[in-house]
């Protein structure tokens, strides 16, 4: 049920993580209700009745915006399909994060485009947690580009996703910990590079993830290599001006944050230090999210206050 100032909304992909976790929050929301979810192989997600995705074509014009939280791939015609129908789409697949057919809805960044945007592209979950750390020295122009940026990620579980593996299984991660995609080779690395360099200029980033057996979360530890030494204070200083009256970023002055500071929240930690005992000067940034709130669902709602011009933490634990 409805009233005048409750935009409809569906959600597409509603019965994996990511979409159980914008179900939940949309629940909550005060100016938004959900209208349909789809799922192929559940009914009722969370108290919703889904339909088979194939039903969600000839229903785009009931709704005010429509999530898509399926896998890549599957996620960019229904996009396309429901664009060209009307709506306005929010996609958290990785589909169009690179591609000059949507805004690039790093919300901090995208904040001024958002309220024209017909297609959001809702960054990923480490490209989040990477690029809020680095994109205010390379705006300063302090990162030495003839030196390799190092990012070492670990995500809980959820990140990869609801459906079956047999190397996800409770018996594989409980008590390990494993790197993957090492090598440089994981999928994230483009959108990193690709968001990133437009500001620096070519650079290397190393970018190796690793699987942490929690359920949620990522923790992202980023050696920055930088023109000349900076104290905390000043590390500090940079991020703290770069995110001034930020209301889901948090500098943790004097500290490193963890997953504890974030975890069901839509919030980045951050806390930065020199690097001691090397010949030239580098920095480590940590920044922590919850891979499922900042890294996904909730930065869709962020991006979606923005787009329908509601208060940008609407419904929003930051
Ligand atoms: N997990 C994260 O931390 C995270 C963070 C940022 C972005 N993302 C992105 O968000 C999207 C969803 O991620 P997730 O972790 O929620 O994945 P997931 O748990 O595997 O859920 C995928 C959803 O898509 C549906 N689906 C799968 N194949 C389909 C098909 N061929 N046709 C129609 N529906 C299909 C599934 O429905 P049924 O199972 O009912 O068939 C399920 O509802 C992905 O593109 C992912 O890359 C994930």
């Amino acid at each position: 049920m409805h009233n005048n100032t409750v935009t409809p909304v569906a959600v597409l992909g509603a019965s994996g993580y990511v979409g159980r976790e914008l179900i939940g929050l949309l629940d909550e929301h005060p100016d938004v209700g959900v209208a349909f979810a789809t799922s192929q192989t559940e009914r009722d997600v969370l108290g919703h009745r889904s339909v088979p995705l194939e039903a969600a074509d000839g229903r785009w014009s009931d709704v005010g915006m429509v999530f898509s939280c399926l896998p890549h791939g599957v996620s960019a015609p229904v996009v396309e399909r429901a664009r060209v129908a009307g709506a306005r789409v929010i996609d958290l697949s990785s589909d169009l994060r690179l591609s000059d057919r949507a805004v690039y809805g790093l919300t901090e960044v995208a904040r001024p485009a958002l309220p024209e945007a017909a297609v959001v592209a809702n960054p990923g979950c480490y490209p989040t947690a990477a690029l809020i750390a680095l994109l205010p020295f390379a705006r300063a122009g302090l990162i030495d580009t003839t030196r390799p940026i190092v990012i070492n990620a670990a995500s809980g579980v959820s990140g990869a996703g609801r459906s079956p593996k047999r190397e996800l299984l409770f018996a594989e991660v409980a008590e390990d910990f494993r790197a993957y995609g090492v090598g440089n080779v994981h999928r994230h690395l483009p959108e990193i590079t690709g968001h990133l360099t437009p500001l620096t200029g070519p650079a290397d980033i190393v970018f190796t993830p690793h699987l942490l057996p929690v359920r949620r979360g990522i923790l992202s530890t980023v050696h920055v290599p930088v023109m000349e030494p900076l104290e905390r204070e000043a590390g500090e200083r940079v991020l703290l001006d770069a995110y001034a009256g930020e209301p889901c970023i948090r500098v943790i002055r004097g500290g490193i944050p963890s997953l504890r500071d974030v975890v069901y929240r839509n919030r980045v930690a951050l806390g930065v230090t020199p690097v001691q005992h090397v010949s030239r000067p580098m920095l480590t940034v940590v920044s922590a999210i919850d891979n499922l709130v900042k890294g996904a669902a909730g930065q869709a709602i962020q991006n979606m206050n923005v787009m329908l011009r509601l208060p940008e933490t609407q419904g929003l634990l930051c």
